[in-house]
């Protein structure tokens, strides 16, 4: 008797083993949840962007136009994700480097004189060396404006008067 009962309970515990996976308690894509109160696929987040976003794809490959407000952002953006490493002036001594990272070459070398807007944008994009990627931080359209602020800090130091618009040179001339 008491082995019959044993093999009674061992076959219902068998017999538990065996859910079916197809019956597992789980919502399917469409189907409601109360908890949302609305489909179980949930709308994206406002601004969500996909990864293969047509718009994201054409930033990273359309340079914009030189302006005023497009160095502003520059100055702004740098600033804020540059500075800490390359330093305001882009000579690479900033307070991390000061602090122990390892020193990245000076904006104002030969080298990088001599290197193209897109070398830049892709060290922004990809990183560099112990320099790691800024690209989920700062979107295509920021990296250009970076890379026109970056343009005029090497400028600066290899400016002449005769590139100086003649209304701005006297306000230059004036200054003591
Ligand atoms: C946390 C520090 C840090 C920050 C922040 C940083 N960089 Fe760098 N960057 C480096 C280091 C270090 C190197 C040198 C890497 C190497 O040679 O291994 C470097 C190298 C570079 C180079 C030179 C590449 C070459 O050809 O030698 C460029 C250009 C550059 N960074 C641009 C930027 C820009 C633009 C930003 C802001 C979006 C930025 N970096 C933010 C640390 C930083």
């Amino acid at each position: 008797m008491t082995r019959l009962a044993l093999v009674v309970v061992l076959a219902g515990l068998v017999a538990g083993c065996d859910q079916n996976m197809d019956e597992q308690p789980r919502y399917s894509d469409y189907s409601r949840a109360p908890l949302f109160r609305g489909s179980v696929l949930r709308p994206s987040p406002a601004n969500t962007i996909a990864r293969d976003d047509p718009e994201r794809e054409k930033a990273a490959h359309t340079k914009p136009a030189l302006t005023p407000e497009l160095l502003a952002r520059g100055k702004e953006r740098f600033g804020i994700f540059c500075s800490p490493c390359h330093g305001g002036g882009g000579d690479g001594t900033g307070i991390i480097v000061q602090r122990g990272m390892p020193r990245p070459t000076s904006y104002h070398d030969d080298r990088l004189l001599a290197a193209d807007d897109q070398h830049f944008f892709d060290v922004i994009t990809n990183g560099y060396g112990a320099m790691y990627s800024y690209a989920a931080r700062v979107p295509a359209a920021d990296r250009w404006a970076i890379v026109a602020y970056i343009r005029a800090l090497q400028l600066s130091r290899h400016a002449s008067l005769d590139d100086v618009p003649a209304d701005e040179r006297s306000k230059l001339e004036a200054a003591p």
